[in-house]
């Protein structure tokens, strides 16, 4: 079919959180990660995206805050390239995206960026029928970006053949936890999650322990999300990140992701735990660090983080929904 007028569509994600992480890809196998992932969908962040695509060609163009972005630019053709070629659409395609939270800083923008380019690039084409091409397109832009297509607690499975899937486990109704972001640092941060992961496969000594330890990890946190069992998740969601951690530290040259305000987070969480109260914490490649815990406990968590020194900003909120369409 040729088209002729201008094709636009327009979506809004939210970005997640893992608490059983990606950390490397597959050797040879375009984006597809080594690991299967557990994480959370944060509703009181988004991302909101309008693709349009133009049959009388042109360049294709990225506009990220406002501002034209030319380093994303592949990452955002690699996502619509599968739309593209089911569509037979060989024009140029052009997207804008706003983030309402720091963008490159380990708050998983291209999670929701590629989720978001994802569902707005398919309903652009008439492709939102197909929610397996849908998930594609998200994969190929980012490895953590299908799961920011689903809701609340949400699980991507691999097998050793490398067939995927993604779920969400839970509704963000059916076990409201909430999450509280204590931002360290505004800037993105040195090294990408993309560069960072592959210089940990390719280098770091630790990497095929970690890669060892995944499956028995996302097995136990998907039983202690089905049991709703906060002390359980807690104990697998921080040896989890811990882990990955200590994989990119092993590389080579060494990766730290985290600053002394990061560390100082982490403490104050364990002492709060320690006093039992229901929260355990995550961080991602970036120095923000994310607290998860029971309502009852939110204001809480938000003091101690907020007055840790070097804290900037807390964010906190409810779990959210998958992707959805808006109108552009
Ligand atoms: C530490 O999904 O950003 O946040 O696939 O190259 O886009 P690309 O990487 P990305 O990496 C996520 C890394 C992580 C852990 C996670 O979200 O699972």
């Amino acid at each position: 079919m040729s088209r002729e007028h201008v094709m636009q569509g327009s979506a809004i994600a939210h970005p997640n959180v893992a608490l059983v992480k990606y950390w490397g890809k597959r050797p040879a196998r375009g984006n597809l990660p080594a690991m299967g992932s557990l994480s959370l969908t944060l509703g009181f962040l988004s991302t909101r995206t309008t693709v349009r695509f133009d049959p009388a060609g042109g360049q294709d163009a990225l506009t990220l805050n406002g501002r034209r972005n030319s380093r994303d630019l592949k990452r955002m053709q690699d996502c619509l390239a599968p739309l593209r070629r089911r569509a037979g659409e060989s024009g140029s395609a052009t997207a804008e995206s706003r983030n309402d939270f720091p963008t490159g800083a380990g708050l998983a923008s291209s999670a929701s960026g590629m989720a978001a380019m994802a569902l707005a690039g398919a309903s652009a084409l008439g492709l939102t029928e197909d929610p397996a091409l849908v998930g594609r397109a998200a994969m190929a832009g980012s490895g953590s970006a299908p799961r920011s297509l689903h809701g609340g607690f949400v699980l991507l499975s691999i097998d050793p053949e490398g067939n995927w899937s993604c779920a969400s486990l839970l509704s963000p109704e059916e076990w409201p936890l909430k999450v509280v972001v204590a931002v360290t640092q505004a800037g993105p941060k040195q090294t990408d999650s993309r560069s960072g992961m592959e210089l940990t496969r390719r280098t770091s000594p630790f990497y095929k322990a970690w890669l060892a330890s995944q499956s028995a990890d996302l097995e136990d946190a998907r039983r202690a999300v089905a049991q709703r069992d906060f002390g359980r998740l807690a104990e697998l969601s921080e040896g989890n990140c811990l882990r990955m951690h200590a994989a990119a530290m092993g590389a080579s040259p060494p990766l730290v992701y985290f600053n002394g305000a990061t560390v100082e987070c982490l403490h104050r969480i364990k002492t709060l735990a320690h006093d039992n109260r229901p929260v355990f914490f995550t961080v991602d490649a970036g120095p923000q660090v994310k607290a998860v815990c029971l309502p009852d406990v939110l204001d809480e968590v938000c003091d101690a983080l907020g007055q840790v020194s070097g804290v900037r900003q807390v964010l906190s909120g409810d779990l959210g929904g998958g992707a959805r369409l808006i109108t552009g």
